[in-house]
């Protein structure tokens, strides 16, 4: 079983001068989330997961009290692929006063897509990443390409503030469907499970437009997400994969399709690498 540290003074003594991959996640871990840490032993001796809900990075109409907190199921998951230690701080450990005074602020890219919806939101995420990573000071920091404007603005923290780790992606891990691994999925309803699919569907119907181009691709997503009376989309767009910025109507070559939609009372987001013809 893994060493579980609830204050940063004991985790830094305990991995002081060692060369460990960091995950950070928020919990509620699912074969998401193991991907990472199978990937993260590839890349060191050591592996270190965080498991802490941000309450930085939720507005304040999200789901932050009700998100799942399952430590002990976490704890044996990651016993299970031998993980070395857990990192599992209070909020009052992580933000001590309380009100967090500096904070690491995104760019452009943090206001649009997740950013416009959730105000905020990737401010929050950078805030504690970098937090994180000062704390357990990793040679490695994974994250998963389902959250793929995260790690985008966490790749332009790392260069813009020359913070010294290596930053990993993993694919999306999904269900057997199609659906996308989320800690959030368990909000969902039977019937409500059903209609999700609609996000992962729109993906794959545009990826086999692609080579038809933008329109055609944002077509073919728009298709199959209106056909769901339960699946209310919150944005449909094609982005370069340099920029996150959405690509012009003539673009080609790589880019990815994004979409984020309200299924019932939950928020889902995915997203599919695509090569414009
Ligand atoms: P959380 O949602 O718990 O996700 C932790 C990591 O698991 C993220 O890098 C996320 O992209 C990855 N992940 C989630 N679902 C996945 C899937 N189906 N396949 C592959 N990877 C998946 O993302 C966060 O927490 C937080 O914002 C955090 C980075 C921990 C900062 O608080």
């Amino acid at each position: 079983t893994p060493a579980v540290f609830t204050t940063i003074a004991e985790l830094r003594s305990a991995i002081a001068g060692r060369d460990v991959a960091l995950v950070p996640t928020m919990g509620a871990l699912h074969a998401g989330h193991l991907a990472l840490v199978d990937r993260a032993r590839e890349l060191a001796p050591e592996v270190v997961v965080s498991i802490f809900v941000n309450p930085l990075q939720f507005g304040p109409s999200e789901d932050l009290d009700r998100y799942p907190r399952t430590l002990e199921a976490d704890l044996e998951a990651l016993a299970a692929r031998e993980v070395e230690y857990v990192f599992a701080p209070t909020v009052d450990e992580m933000y001590p006063t309380g009100a967090v005074d500096t904070r690491v602020v995104a760019g452009q890219v943090g206001g649009l897509f997740e950013g416009r919806s959730r105000p905020g939101h990737f401010d929050g995420v950078l805030t504690v990443v970098a937090k994180l990573l000062n704390i357990v000071q990793p040679r490695h920091v994974l994250f998963g390409r389902k959250d793929a404007q995260q790690v985008f603005l966490v790749r332009r923290m790392v260069t813009d503030l020359n913070l010294p780790v290596h930053v990993e992606t993993v694919d999306t891990v999904r269900e057997a469907d199609g659906l996308a691994l989320s800690s959030r999925n368990r909000y969902l309803s039977d019937e409500e499970r059903r209609a999700a699919l609609a996000l992962s569907r729109a993906l794959e119907a545009a990826a086999s437009s692609a080579d038809r181009g933008v329109d055609a691709v944002l077509a073919a997503a728009q298709g199959s997400l209106m056909g769901e009376e339960l699946v209310d989309v919150d944005y449909l767009a094609v982005v370069d994969q340099r920029t996150f910025l959405p690509v012009d109507d003539d673009a080609r070559g790589a880019a990815l399709v994004l979409v984020a939609a309200r299924v019932g009372g939950t928020r889902l987001i995915d997203n599919e690498p695509i090569v414009l013809g």
